[in-house]
């Protein structure tokens, strides 16, 4: 594991940028996995600004959405497909991207489409992954699944009073859909990062703690290609 400190969080977003810039030039035809949530937007805007300045192809390789909350879709704010659709995939070919949609009430088969689409393109080549303020990873909430595949998920009620942020209300939402934290473990390069005084005690608790099914975050620690990518701040007590 590595861990990078940077000074802000605009610091942090341009050299999250780069290291996915870096890993898309390397590695085209693969499949990626990004984070939705609040902490990427701003690398996200930085890798937007590097494709227009022709350093970066975004459609050069292939895309997995990582979760979704059920009961939203793509025009929903706030819902996942939306926030990345804004931030991101509204500039790249949309072949290149598939997302679960949580207003599908067959969650099986989106489970097993989304296998299989991660199956077709070899597995995971690289995610960009955030952490939640119970330690989840995506919607591997606390005492996740250590299953490959792909999971329909009773919410953490961390994750439900949190995610009234994302809404700019209290929506009555109870699961997610989500890639399996081991699935992403099996990604050949996995990138964990945070922001903010207020997440400094989970990644406290992520890096220094013991592995535990109780904070899924913890269980990246065994990946050797591991970076973790932290502003000052969320690496204030570690
Ligand atoms: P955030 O979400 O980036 O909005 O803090 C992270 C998460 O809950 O996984």
């Amino acid at each position: 594991m590595t861990v990078e400190i940077s000074n802000n969080y605009n610091e942090l977003s341009i050299q999250v940028s780069e290291k996915i810039a870096g890993y898309i030039n390397a590695m085209p035809g693969t499949l990626v996995c990004l984070a939705a949530g609040n902490t990427p937007l701003g690398a996200f805007r930085e890798l937007v600004a590097m494709q227009e300045r022709g350093e970066v192809d975004l459609s050069s390789v292939w895309y997995a959405g990582l979760d979704e909350w059920i009961g939203l879709g793509p025009g929903d704010v706030g819902s996942c497909a939306q926030v990345m659709n804004e931030a991101l995939y509204k500039h790249i070919s949309k072949e290149r991207i598939r997302i679960f949609d949580g207003l599908d009430s067959d969650e099986e088969k989106q489970c097993r489409d989304m296998e299989n689409w991660i199956k077709s393109h070899g597995g995971l080549g690289f995610t960009l992954l955030g952490i939640g303020m119970n330690g989840h990873i995506g919607f591997n909430e606390p005492g996740a699944s250590d299953a490959e595949g792909c999971f329909l998920v009773d919410l953490d009620d961390i994750t439900k009073s949190v995610s009234k942020k994302y809404f700019g209300k209290e929506l009555p939402i109870a699961k997610g859909i989500t890639i399996g934290w081991r699935t992403l473990f099996n990604a050949g390069n996995v990138v964990l990062m945070a922001s903010g005084k207020e997440k400094a005690p989970i990644v406290k608790a992520a890096l220094q703690g013991p592995v535990t099914p109780d904070i899924p975050a913890t269980q990246f620690k065994k990946h050797n290609k591991l970076t973790v990518m932290l502003d000052k701040d969320a690496a204030s007590l570690i």
